[in-house]
């Protein structure tokens, strides 16, 4: 595995769902079920829009798509509700849900001296790094219990950078998401996109997941 030697970087910053754990499914089927509740057909290329998002404004996002307008007291229970079915799932994760090579990549960043936080938009992340046992691993965690303004704002990876007392310019970011990729890049960071080229285009460097991850020295842009 090629490790982020270059001098620029000297923390990272790992985004939760879609990245550490395959928790973005469960997210997915989540939303759909409650989409289904106002008739609303919640396809996959509806949800990368979600992907990153804090939940009321996924909440608003899928709410709009049917043109449904509700209370703030009726999206609050709406939210609940989903939340509920996600942690349905998330109770029955275990270490297995690890997505490849993202553990190895946490150890080896460990060994190399590069800082770890988790910048996820997740309310539930606390919970979930202890369901998979993988807690230790970060020394700081910025997750959706910090934020006022959720991805694509870069509020979470400016927490995290503050938590590892780094400068942004010195911190890579590891997202799955495009509202991700674009908060890291608002943040002045370097972004790595895991998934799909063509949603992840803005990225510095996209790869298909962190298997064997490698990063790419010559795509780093000196800040
Ligand atoms: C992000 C997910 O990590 O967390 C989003 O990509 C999700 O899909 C957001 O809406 C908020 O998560 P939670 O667990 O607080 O509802
Ligand atoms: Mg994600």
């Amino acid at each position: 595995m090629t490790l982020l030697s270059h001098s620029l970087v000297k923390a990272a910053i790992f985004d939760l769902d879609g990245v550490i754990v395959d928790t973005a499914k469960y997210h997915y089927l989540a939303w759909k079920r409650l989409a289904q509740e106002f008739s609303i057909n919640l396809t996959h290329e509806d949800n990368e829009k979600l992907k990153g998002v804090s939940r009321m404004d996924s909440l608003d996002i899928i709410l709009a798509m049917g043109n449904v307008s509700l209370s703030q007291q009726e999206k609050e229970k709406l939210a609940d509700k989903k939340n509920t079915w996600f942690m349905d799932y998330v109770n029955q994760i275990s270490p297995s849900e690890i997505l490849p090579g993202a553990k190895e990549l946490l150890m080896a960043l460990r060994d190399q001296g590069i800082k770890i936080s988790l910048g996820s938009s997740s309310k539930n992340a606390k919970t979930v790094l202890r369901l998979l046992n993988i807690e230790h691993l970060f020394d700081a965690i910025a997750d959706g219990t910090m934020i006022t303004k959720s991805k694509p704002d870069p509020e979470i990876f400016f927490i995290a950078a503050n938590l590892l007392q780094t400068k942004p310019e010195h911190c890579v970011v590891f997202e799955d998401a495009e509202a991700g990729v674009e908060a890291a890049l608002a943040a002045g960071m370097f972004c790595v996109g895991i998934g799909s080229y063509t949603s992840l285009h803005k990225a510095h460097q996209v790869v298909p997941t962190l298997e064997n991850f490698e990063f790419k020295l010559n795509a780093i842009q000196p800040a």
